[in-house]
């Protein structure tokens, strides 16, 4: 029997989901799996008109799609209880976006969180969630935020002397001791994406060097404030390979033998995240099940041979938990057209609300929100408003015939675009929902001009 693929139309629809069902793994599809074209033509997420939630919400607007964000939570731990047959626990990397309703629906799934600074600790909380449930990383992470996330009771994950010598110190003011930790080291382990989201090769900011292991491990071992409970490392994000992940586990199994040589009894091991999503059809990031099932049977594998019990596992996935769940739709402006060179079209939004292109040179995909099975007709470029030439979210963007007014979605921003948002050139940041079963709800008020002047001050003398 000969199998016929379908050819779908070149216009919109050929982003949809291929399959709705929960199965599919939401980090390889372009948009969130409930998305539909209704009988206007135009692009529905969690059952909402997404034209529609522009006229209600403004523009630009992020919608979250409450099902899809779900799913990545269920298919990460589910996975884990599937393939691994120790404790695990997967924790969020809340740096993808940190906000309350986020956290309040990741939490609501079960999930740890992975947070990095006050801010994001003070957010988590707010969401809910018991410091015991958060683990708080960081290179340079200040004397007060240790305080503050030791006296919540959340793990250290120590990266540094300086982290070491504080907590000491601080130790007389935190109520619960010893105080958890993990240490993070460097693994060495290089993998192919950009270079500025690499953190596991050896020239790295982050983490011990794995010659200072030894010293790192007998000086925790003399401290009684201390409770060493578990060993780090990350490799870096927006990774395809399986490998890389599968030699973590390897590395931090040897690391955990030699820090029994030193007494230390590490119970987890937590190999970072970094899964990667797609931002074109071109990319291929293998299913969360797939990644889970593979960094399971090398953990399972690496502690057989090693012979010791299997740890509790942790995996701390920010992108293809949440990247996938949302879009950002925005409304389109003006057009230039330089003859014979290309042309331009332009958005109410760019860099301040999605620095990623600016910053990494992301490339995006894109639909036309009311046009969804118009003929792609067009070669254009998608420019912000910013007063900056690079301002540019998407060069050559395929659209079909669009007029000023109309509703141009950009796909898979739900991962580091909020949560690099800025105020560039005034512009508030835009306005976020969280859409299910055909309703919307605020989780992200717009930035008013009010807000933007929220923290300006006008010493008297200059009145
Ligand atoms: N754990 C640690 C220690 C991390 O540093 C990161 C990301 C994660 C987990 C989550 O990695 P993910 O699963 O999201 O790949 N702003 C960049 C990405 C920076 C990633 C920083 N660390 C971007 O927009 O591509």
């Amino acid at each position: 029997m000969t199998f016929t693929p379908v050819k779908l139309p070149d216009s919109g629809l050929k982003y949809l989901p291929k399959s709705a069902d929960s199965a599919s793994s939401p980090n390889q599809q372009l948009l969130p799996i409930t998305a539909k074209v209704n009988e206007h033509d135009h692009l529905e997420i969690g059952g909402t008109d997404v034209t529609t939630l522009v006229e209600q919400y403004g523009s630009p607007l992020y919608i979250l799609d409450e099902e899809t964000l779900r799913t990545t939570c269920r298919q990460y731990r589910d996975g884990f209880k599937k393939y691994y047959p120790g404790e695990s626990q997967v924790i969020y990397a809340s740096k993808a976006w940190s906000c309350v309703a986020v956290c309040s629906i990741i939490a609501s799934e079960g999930l740890g969180f992975d947070v990095v600074s006050g801010g994001e600790v003070y957010t988590t909380l707010k969401a809910g969630v018991t410091g015991n449930k958060m683990y708080l990383h960081g290179n340079n992470k200040s004397a007060s935020e240790l305080l503050f996330a030791a006296q919540n009771n959340c793990t250290i994950i120590i990266d540094s002397w300086l982290d070491l010598e504080n907590l000491v110190s601080l130790a007389d003011q935190i109520q619960e001791l010893p105080i958890r930790i993990m240490l993070r080291l460097t693994p060495g382990i290089e993998c192919h994406t950009h270079d500025y989201i690499k953190t596991g090769h050896l020239d790295s900011k982050f983490g011990f060097d794995p010659n200072q292991i030894e010293a790192v491990f007998a000086f925790v071992s003399k401290q009684s404030c201390f409770n060493c409970i578990g060993l780090h490392a990350h490799i870096g994000s927006q990774i395809f390979e399986r490998q890389p992940h599968q030699d973590i586990a390897e590395v931090l199994v040897q690391w955990a033998v030699r820090a029994s040589e030193y007494g230390l009894n590490i119970e987890e091991l937590n190999i970072g995240g970094g899964l990667g999503i797609c931002y074109t059809e071109a990319d291929d990031p293998p299913s969360i099940d797939e990644w889970v099932k593979a960094v399971s049977e090398a953990m399972v594998k690496a502690c057989q041979s090693a012979n010791i019990a299997l740890p509790k596992l942790l995996a701390e996935p920010g992108r293809s938990l949440i990247g996938s769940s949302c879009v950002t739709a925005y409304t389109i402006g003006s057009r230039k057209v330089v003859p014979e060179i290309r042309t331009y079209l332009s958005v109410d939004g760019g860099m301040s609300d999605n620095p990623r292109p600016i910053t990494y040179q992301s490339v995006y995909r894109t639909v036309v929100a009311n046009r969804m099975s118009a003929p792609l007709e067009e070669t254009i470029t998608i420019a912000g408003k910013h007063c900056e030439s690079g301002d540019v979210l998407i060069k050559d963007a395929e659209l079909p015939h669009t007029e000023t007014g109309d509703i141009l979605v950009v796909m898979a921003t739900g991962a580091y675009n909020y949560s690099m948002a800025s105020n560039y050139n005034r512009i508030g940041r835009p306005a976020a929902v969280v859409v299910k079963d055909a309703e919307a709800n605020l989780i992200l008020r717009r930035e008013t001009y009010e807000d933007l002047l929220r923290q300006d001050c006008l010493p008297e003398r200059l009145r």
